[in-house]
């Protein structure tokens, strides 16, 4: 059976095999607890259904334009310019089935082959991949805990070659909750208007900021509005995962470059979620301010417990629903009488004996760490974290 070499190059997305392995476990009645997934742990809030439901018994349940509908378009105009202060109009902004699917759409509409996509790691797993779909060539920076798992602007001159053509900005971040601060920004975008780079600034963690402040760097001034792609969506602010509806907002010709393609890939993302949306971002926003609460006493808890644990270490993240568990001090130790010489024989070790689904860190493209997902009960957090320490401590079975 032939298979293309494009489809055969493409790395399953590990998130998601961690996610499927622990759904596997937990269907065949192992008690096991999950770190793993990246999804609020919330209900879709009931004035949205409500929406949805009013949307399908009005008959909104056939094709929109491709690009998204107008009455979407609006809102997310309006959202643009209530919450991060950027003026965009409707023919600027492209609606898809997800921000995963928008990410697509720019790579697809950025990249001649061997064209360069710079990207900061730890990343989140699916931006190589996306790249490569397009034909593009990933550029790594590496970044170190030590210095919070951000590059310093001053850095990124270096990796920007004439085939570069952007840079991903992903704050707050998947994995590692960091935040990059105004004067961060500042920098950064100075150095993409000076060589003529986009920006591609991942903001669908926006609103899960603990400390410091989420700012759009499109906002920073209209050169790098200009050359800033922003990416946002429903799926983490209002807990709609499975609505699937994410967007870009963009210079008006790459909008419609990626409007053109999505016209033949997919048309319209589904019209009843498009309306559902629409409530998302216009109407009432409390689910935020119940969903930080709760995130808040889970993440200090974790990161507290996780520093208590001989061997393992973290650093507090500002943002998003992750920790990054640094796990080096027990690589190429003997645990149960066995060597563990990497993260993610480490997490399978873990799996297996303590009944925990972590991620390794090698798919984020660092090594010796492990993320932990706090979109979860802090009942399964305190035990979870219980069965590592267990675990850590040689005392599983
Ligand atoms: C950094 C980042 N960007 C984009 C996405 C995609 O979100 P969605 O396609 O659900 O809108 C995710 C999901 O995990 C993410 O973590």
């Amino acid at each position: 059976m032939h298979i293309s070499q494009l489809a055969k190059g493409i790395a399953p997305s590990p998130t998601l095999a961690i996610d499927a392995k622990f759904k596997e476990m937990q269907a065949s009645g192992i008690p096991v607890i999950g770190f793993g997934t990246g999804e609020p742990d919330f209900n879709t809030p009931a004035n949205i259904i409500t929406a949805a439901v009013n949307a399908m018994n009005s008959g909104a349940t056939k094709y929109t334009p491709a690009s998204g509908t107008v009455a979407l378009k609006t809102a997310v105009c309006e959202k643009l310019k209530r919450d991060n202060n950027i003026e965009y109009s409707p023919a600027q902004i492209v609606v898809s089935n997800g921000a995963k699917h928008s990410l697509t759409n720019i790579f697809m509409a950025i990249c001649d082959p061997g064209d360069e996509v710079i990207v900061p790691a730890p990343y989140w797993v699916s931006y190589p991949e996306m790249v490569k779909l397009a034909g593009g060539k990933t550029v790594l920076l590496p970044t170190t805990e030590a210095d919070g798992f951000k590059f310093k602007p001053s850095e990124l001159e270096n990796y920007i070659t004439p085939k570069t053509r952007a840079i991903i900005l992903n704050s707050p971040s998947n994995p590692t909750g960091m935040l990059y601060n105004r004067a961060e920004l500042e920098e950064i975008a100075k150095i993409a208007v000076k060589h003529g780079i986009y920006v591609i600034s991942d903001e669908v963690y926006e609103k899960l900021v603990y400390e410091g402040e989420h700012i759009s760097i499109a906002s920073l001034g209209d050169e790098i509005r200009e050359l800033t792609i922003l990416v946002n969506g429903a799926s983490k602010t209002y807990a709609m995962t499975g609505w699937r509806i994410g967007y870009t907002a963009s210079n008006k010709a790459l909008a419609a470059a990626m409007g053109n393609l999505q016209s033949h890939a997919t048309s319209n993302p589904n019209s009843i979620a498009q309306a559902a949306s629409v409530e998302a971002f216009a109407g009432d926003q409390s689910i935020i301010g119940t969903m930080m609460t709760e995130y808040r006493k889970r993440r200090d808890y974790m990161v507290e417990k996780i520093n208590s644990i001989p061997g393992v270490s973290c650093i507090q993240p500002n943002g998003a629903f992750y920790v990054m568990m640094n796990v080096t001090e027990l690589l190429g130790k003997t645990l149960y009488g066995k060597v563990i010489n990497t993260a993610e024989e480490l997490c399978e070790d873990i799996l297996e004996k303590a009944l925990v689904a972590l991620v390794s860190s090698e798919g984020f493209g660092i090594d010796g760490y492990a993320r932990l997902s706090y979109a979860t009960s802090m009942e399964n957090i305190i035990a979870g974290l219980d069965r590592i320490e267990k675990y850590v401590k040689g005392e599983c079975k």
